[in-house]
């Protein structure tokens, strides 16, 4: 696949194994007309911006030319690369998940060469194919557009990205190789995603927002993440389904419905993805749920159910008796939205609010009896993707299967009162131990009939 069809929402590592890939095979890709090859000349580039301390531009020159090697059906300047390599390049930096100041440079590197190009002296600079490119580039830039270039606050960056493009064309030049790059642009990635995710959550709750909480015992911020931060959310869910059963770590369960197995949920997972760490741990989301508490909060517990094509729904309960093991009384769970959730996909329905301590007839399995379902009213909460709603732990909740072709993935995560304990690692201790992943069973051991509060309406098997 080219560069510039990767996939946003792809995981972390199957972007920088792209990108890699790419500029490792630029080893063998002359840089039209000069005497290095395009690795060569990323390589040197990047390493004359380094000394800036500016990482964003050393990560700009590394990939100012990415859009030569990105799209191989992309038109070309007769034999001198591909016509917008600018605009490719910033478009790929873009869908890799760089930040958006990356792009910018990148794309600014033929714009600087034209802002430059007004001057006499600076023809004698460039190469014999720089200066016939410059040709299909526009030529020198008119006092308007020279004008608006001064106008931008970046313009000084722009020049010095140019400068190191200009310089990084020594074929005697010995500079460190990309894999002195992959773990700072790993890094950066990461980062981004971290900001993209958590920038929508650090505005607090509004009044209205607490009043409606107070009222309805649930709260909806619709389409909450969306671009960045919604691609980076979809791409850390992507990697957890990626990764392989392993014993002692996430925890996945699977459901068998009439198709072959598949994968239901991942647990315990916030010890080994710094991405969601951030996120479900991080000051933010924090501090909204001490806000909604009305006292300062606790991770109790994180899962994503999957609910991928033909998976099953949730029987009608309430949270709480799942939750009574560990002296909390009260929970609230976060509900982040990846994919669209809706009457079709088995989206949630909630019943009206219950106060704390109330805990409706329970069928033997801990879900509610049929007679009080049948009573209660039911309201379906359709979500778009990123949205992000609040509920506590005796609102009853229900779920259908999911009838649509495509999955319906959330994440569920449980918050305490502080004041009641941290418990969480006792929690995946003890369901480790009752209801194990199934990696983790013994053979010929009936788990499912002892897993009890672990498989509440569950449709684990
Ligand atoms: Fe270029
Ligand atoms: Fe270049």
């Amino acid at each position: 696949m080219a560069l510039i069809d990767s996939d946003p929402r792809a995981p972390l590592p199957k972007r920088v194994d792209a990108l890699f890939a790419t500029l490792a095979a630029a080893d063998t890709a002359g840089y039209i007309g000069e005497p290095v090859s395009q690795l060569a000349h990323a390589l040197q580039a990047a390493h004359r911006a380094a000394a800036a301390d500016d990482e964003a531009l050393a990560l700009a020159a590394l990939l100012h030319d990415i859009g030569h090697l990105a799209d191989p059906d992309a038109p070309q300047m007769q034999g001198l690369g591909a016509a917008d390599h600018e605009r490719i390049g910033r478009a790929v930096c873009d869908r890799l998940g760089f930040a958006p100041r990356v792009g910018r440079l990148v794309e600014s590197h033929v714009a600087a060469k034209r802002y430059l190009a007004r001057r006499a002296a600076y023809d004698g600079k460039l190469s014999e194919a720089s200066r016939r490119t410059l040709t299909f580039q526009g030529g020198p830039m008119s006092d308007a557009e020279a004008a608006a270039f001064e106008a931008d606050p970046d313009h000084k960056a722009m020049l010095r990205l140019r400068a190191c493009d200009e310089a990084a064309k020594d074929p005697d030049a010995a500079v460190p190789g990309l894999d002195h790059w992959r773990p700072i642009v790993e890094r950066h990635l990461q980062a981004q995603a971290i900001d993209a995710v958590l920038a929508p959550l650090r505005a607090p709750p509004t009044d209205a927002q607490l009043a409606a909480w107070r009222r309805d015992h649930l709260l909806v911020l619709p389409g909450l993440l969306d671009g960045r931060g919604l691609a980076a959310l979809e791409a850390w869910t992507a990697d957890l389904q990626a990764r392989p059963e392993t014993p002692g770590k996430w925890m996945k369960y699977f459901e068998r419905g009439t198709a072959a197995r598949q994968l239901c949920r991942v647990e315990d997972f916030v010890p080994h993805h710094a991405g969601f760490e951030a996120l479900l741990c991080g000051p933010p989301l924090m501090a909204w749920l001490t806000r909604l508490m009305g006292q300062p909060a606790c991770l109790f517990k994180e899962k994503i159910n999957f609910k991928l094509p033909g998976g099953a729904g949730f029987t009608a309960h309430q949270d709480a008796p799942a939750f009574d093991a560990f002296g909390h009384r009260y929970h609230i769970t976060v509900l982040i939205a990846v994919d669209p959730q809706t009457r079709t996909n088995g989206g949630l329905e909630f019943s009206d609010p219950i106060d704390e301590g109330t805990l409706l007839p329970q069928r033997s399995d801990g879900s509610v009896a049929e007679e009080v379902e049948a009573r209660l009213p039911w309201h379906p909460l359709d979500l778009s993707p990123g949205s992000v709603a609040f509920f506590d732990s005796y609102i009853p909740h229900r779920s259908g299967p999911n009838r649509s072709d495509r999955p319906r993935r959330g994440l569920y995560v449980t918050y305490n009162r502080a004041a009641d304990g941290d418990r969480r690692a006792d929690y995946f201790a003890d369901k480790r131990a009752t209801f194990p992943p199934e990696i983790e069973r013994e053979p010929g051991v009936d788990y499912l009939s002892k897993a009890g509060r672990y498989n509440v309406g569950n449709p684990i098997r």
